[in-house]
């Protein structure tokens, strides 16, 4: 572990499709309006009754942070992240934030500590629950971490990785549906929310692992169709799309009315991880 130290944030990985933060951070926000219910399922499925001590690893504006603090009014809950406007968000939300970049490991935790000797923290930080949802594959080196998580959880703690098993998707009917199935094979072609399977990775760092989907489909509501364009006024920076596919979004995008029927979906990967 390491003490928490301030840096300055490489965040370009995180940027190449976003064409700012002010856009970076509505997405977040637009995201876990629209899809806090996946969020939530996902937390379901970890099956923590009770916690004392919860952390969201790489907390972005709070999505997961608010669902936690909903689930866990009396756990003491500690946000990390390296980007200065992300803790500052999180922050005017009344959280308790640590700046950290998570590939030197899981930082010191205020709070959750009776001794400032990190290797003793290691082995005896009651943290219960360890969230980390779209974060973990920003990582150079998520090894070390993950291990550092797995010694600091308690006997029966639980770490909730979470990914987007494909972006969230919104058509409704064709063309348009394969329009966007396009689109989303031009942004994998490019990276676009890449991840491994992180079974592997989490069974060498000591966890049990299960692995399982949840997908949710949303309301049609003025949130979900803001989305809805955003992400395509997001496929417009994609160099993989075809002249006659960006012709097609832009022709969307300039008609993004009531008319388009949407039926707005998200299928998040959730491992479980647990500490026997
Ligand atoms: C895609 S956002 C996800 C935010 C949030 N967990 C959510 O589900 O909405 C990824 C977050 O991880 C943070 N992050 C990326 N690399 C990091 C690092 N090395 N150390 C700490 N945080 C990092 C970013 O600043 C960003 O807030």
């Amino acid at each position: 572990m390491n003490h928490v130290p301030i840096r300055t944030p490489d965040d370009s990985h995180l940027h190449h499709q976003h064409p700012g933060s002010h856009d970076q951070h509505r997405v977040l926000d637009l995201d876990a309006e629209v899809f806090g219910g996946n969020l939530a399922a996902v937390l379901d499925m970890a099956g923590v009754s009770a916690a004392r001590s919860v952390v969201d690893l790489g907390a972005g504006t709070g999505a997961g942070s608010r669902l936690l603090r909903g689930r866990y009014p009396d756990a003491s809950l500690t946000c990390i992240d390296n980007d200065p406007e992300m803790l500052e968000v999180l922050h005017r939300q009344g959280f308790a934030v640590v700046a950290a970049d998570l590939d030197d490991g899981l930082p010191v935790l205020a709070g959750t500590l009776n001794t400032s000797d990190a290797a003793v923290t290691a082995a005896g930080a009651p943290v219960d629950l360890v969230w980390a949802s779209s974060s973990l594959h920003h990582l150079a080196n998520p090894a070390r971490l993950l291990s550092e998580v797995h010694r600091a959880l308690a006997p029966g703690g639980v770490l909730v990785v979470a990914e987007l098993a494909t972006l969230p998707r919104f058509l409704k009917n064709l063309p348009g549906a394969l329009l966007e199935q396009r689109c989303h094979a031009a942004a994998a072609a490019e990276g676009w929310n890449r991840h491994p399977d992180w079974t592997p990775v989490l069974e060498v760092a000591g966890f049990g692992v299960t692995r399982s989907e949840v997908t949710t489909n949303a309301p049609v509501t003025p949130a979900a169709r803001e989305y809805a364009r955003q992400w395509f006024a997001r496929f417009l920076h994609l160099a993989a799309l075809t002249a006659e596919d960006r012709g097609a979004v832009e022709n969307l995008l300039e008609q993004f009315s009531d008319n388009i029927e949407l039926e707005p979906r998200a299928t998040r990967t959730a491992w479980i991880a647990t500490v026997d």
